[in-house]
């Protein structure tokens, strides 16, 4: 599937996108392995939360649904979960398999996890070396690739682990583990990333001890079937906040979206070049804060982005490379090595994008420089990235002529009706069979 976009445009009205798919995958993982019946609401019909979905039906879990977003979810308890008659595919899906690792690991079974072609190119070294180091017994192709196959009777002791990037999955895998491990994990991280594990882990019940960088738990005690409601998720929320910020004449309220402080640096970035955000009816949802959220056009400024933001923005960045090439002047990044191993090569790709519509980026081993100017038209290669296809749908509000983006499939691993909502609030958007 192509996107085919025509120029200009403003975006005005009102939207709910998808559900978060951070916390989408973590309510079926925790669901499942609580004592009792979880209903959730809000989850995010995508595919990478639909992998883990049929992650843990292959382990034996019964799940009802999706259906408008509601799940019910039979825990089967800690000890529960069934070896996978076939390997677990994780299809595009990072988290999943990141997480599921600890999951398998933890609950001592014999599994093997694969994925698509993407997913089988990312480094998983940076979860087999902790859970090798609590009692793992893991294979996986050269430089820690998947597949990874994990090995039963392997029983885990806690660790106390210092994080050598900053990575909520990483950090995520290490608690899950300590799930079953033998004593106490610990898990210390270099700058805050997305506290969502740590949040539901308290909400299911269990005992956790949060603070600052550390995260600590001991293993054997019960998780509690609860009730969630997922809110919009923030990531695909950045689409339409820098659609609305670089497009004069835009009004646009986002309801209902997750803003847990480890995830707003797109805020504090977009505000920092000069955007008009506003939140409404901030609240609390289910252990997390949640707010509507208004833009409306302003004109950008070029900015050094403060290092610290990079985490708290790390799914955000190919659409600020968008806002950037719409403002006045350059926009430094760095400290962003991380965007190299994401869906794609985010660095790169981006680069490549924004080339091919004239605007001058310089690639940096660990960020880019973007000079802000006029973009034309042009088509564009996602590398099977959703984040890359949906930022340069919405480049099109300021390019000069008609943007063609290629290989648009992966979008609805993380937001299957952008385009629909995309054309409903002014996108000039229109889907293309790829073999057009
Ligand atoms: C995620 C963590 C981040 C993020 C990903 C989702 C999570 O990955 O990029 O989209 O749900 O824990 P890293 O842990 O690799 O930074």
């Amino acid at each position: 599937m192509e996107f085919k976009l025509l120029p200009g445009g403003s975006i005005v009205g009102e939207a709910r996108v998808a559900g978060d798919k951070s916390i989408s995958h973590r309510s079926i993982m925790f669901a499942s392995i609580a004592e009792g019946t979880t209903h959730i609401k809000g989850f995010l019909e995508g595919e990478d939360a639909l992998a883990t979905v049929a992650a843990f039906r292959a382990m034996g879990v019964r799940i009802d649904g999706p259906q408008d977003g509601e799940v019910v979810v039979h825990g089967v308890g800690l000890n529960g979960l069934k070896t996978p008659e076939a390997p677990l595919d994780m299809g595009n899906s990072g988290t999943s398999m990141r997480l599921i690792s600890g999951i398998v690991a933890g609950a001592g079974l014999e599994a093997t996890l694969t994925g698509d072609v993407s997913l089988c190119k990312r480094p998983m070294g940076r979860v087999i070396n902790p859970l090798t180091e609590m009692g793992a017994r893991i294979d996986s192709e050269e430089q820690g690739r998947p597949p990874l196959r994990i090995h039963a009777g392997y029983p885990l002791n806690g660790i106390d682990y210092e994080l050598p990037m900053a990575s909520a999955q990483v950090k995520s895998c290490v608690l899950l583990a300590g799930l079953w491990a033998q004593g106490r994990t610990s898990t210390k991280e270099p700058a805050p990333t997305r506290d969502h594990t740590e949040r539901m882990l308290k909400g299911f019940g269990y005992p956790i001890v949060h603070q600052g960088d550390r995260a600590s738990l001991e293993g054997g005690h019960v998780l509690r079937a609860c009730d969630i409601e997922i809110p919009a998720d923030i990531s695909s929320a950045a689409f339409f906040m820098v659609a609305a910020s670089i497009a004069p004449g835009s009004d646009l309220t986002l309801s209902h979206v997750g803003i847990n402080p480890t995830r707003v640096g797109v805020i504090n970035i977009l505000r920092l070049m000069g955007a008009d955000i506003e939140l409404l009816n901030e609240r609390e949802i289910g252990g997390e804060p949640v707010a509507d959220i208004r833009v409306r056009y302003a004109e950008l400024q070029g900015i050094e982005i403060p290092e610290e933001q990079v985490p708290l923005a790390i799914d955000e960045f190919p659409v600020l490379f968008i806002a950037a090439a719409c403002a006045k002047g350059r926009t430094v990044l760095r400290g962003a090595e991380e965007l190299r191993v994401k869906e794609s090569d985010r660095i790169a790709s981006m680069a490549e994008g924004l080339a091919t519509l004239g605007i001058h980026a310089e690639v940096l081993e660990d960020g880019i420089i973007i000079d802000g100017g006029s973009m034309g038209s042009g088509t564009i290669n996602t590398y099977h990235d959703h984040r890359i296809a949906m930022s340069f749908a919405i480049a099109a509000l300021r390019a000069e002529g008609e943007i063609r983006v290629l290989e648009c499939d992966p979008v609805a691993t993380s937001f299957p009706n952008f385009d629909a909502i995309a054309r409903g609030l002014g996108l000039q958007i229109t889907t293309l069979d790829g073999e057009e």
